[in-house]
């Protein structure tokens, strides 16, 4: 599916009045605090990419040596399984309470965290509607020989529960995209890497885990009209805000580490040639 370079859709929704100050805003917060604020049944789309709680207990090796930037960051750890599912259930909830009834949640986890996400979905009485399959077109191998290669990673895409109605799909331009078929729910999406990969003056990765924008931006495409509200409430580097600017929706990005923000505040301001009044709050 081809991404639009930049938003030529003029938008037809009217986001709700009490969003203003978070709209098209990369905030830095808390994603607990900030959810807090915003109104009940205000947000379209909410595109999740949580703290996977991979539990690295040693570090990854190469058979020539050199060792694996792994994702073992201190904003992936948590202190068990227990602790993990409290901050779960707790961001869930919060999402719940500002989705419009008409509105979907997507969460992408591998298999370090989405089978608990998808437990406490359902408990909290989303519906799922697919799990989608990120297949990786270029994985990294097992270095050690003992497990197969870890070659995806699963979306669960839900409604707010079982009765809620008017949820978009916009199947007609999915099948469109899928040269004409239904699409499928495995996906085939390479890595994130070459340009599109930001990085430091040394070349190293800016984020551990920041997304394929292609990826994105078929969640965005399918799920969302022109106009309406993203939130992304583990933005990382910006990448659902960069694909909902591509594709003519408002976003709201929450994230709470002040490099990454900065990062995805210079993304965005590329993207659109200064002209939104993108702003960060907080620590
Ligand atoms: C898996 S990464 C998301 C990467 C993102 N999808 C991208 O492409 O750049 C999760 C992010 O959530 C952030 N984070 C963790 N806990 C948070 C919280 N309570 N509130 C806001 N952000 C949080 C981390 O700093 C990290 O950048």
């Amino acid at each position: 599916m081809s991404q639009p370079s930049r938003s030529r859709v003029q938008p037809v929704h009217s986001p709700h009045p009490g969003l203003a100050p978070w709209l098209d805003r990369v905030v830095c917060a808390d994603c607990l605090e900030l959810l807090e604020q915003l109104p009940d049944e205000s947000i379209d789309l909410i595109f999740a990419d949580p703290p996977y709680n991979l539990q690295l207990a040693q570090t990854l090796i190469r058979p020539d040596s050199s060792v694996v930037d792994a994702c073992d960051d201190e904003w992936d750890q948590f202190e068990s399984f227990a602790a993990y599912d409290q901050f779960t259930r707790a961001w869930l909830s919060a999402c719940r309470r500002v989705l419009k009834d008409s509105g979907t949640l997507w969460v992408i986890g591998s298999y370090h965290n989405i089978f608990r996400v998808g437990a406490a979905l359902q408990d909290l009485g989303y519906w799922v509607l697919n799990d989608v399959v990120w297949v990786k077109a270029n994985p990294m191998p097992n270095f050690r020989g003992v497990r197969f290669t870890n070659a995806h990673e699963t979306l669960i895409w839900c409604k707010k529960s079982a009765t809620a109605k008017g949820y978009v799909f916009n199947y007609h331009d999915m099948k469109a995209a899928n040269g004409g078929k239904q699409m499928r729910s495995d996906w085939y999406f390479p890595l994130c890497n070459g340009g599109e990969r930001l990085r430091d003056e040394d070349g190293a990765k800016l984020h551990p885990t920041q997304k394929p924008l292609g990826l994105i931006d078929r969640v965005i495409a399918a799920a969302s009209r022109p106009g309406q509200v993203v939130l992304d409430p583990f933005a990382g580097v910006g990448t659902t805000a960069v694909a909902a600017l591509r594709r003519g929706r408002h976003f709201v990005a929450v994230e709470r580490e002040p490099g990454y923000v900065a990062a995805a505040l210079q993304r965005l301001e590329a993207e659109s040639d200064g002209q939104l009044p993108l702003f960060a709050y907080g620590t």
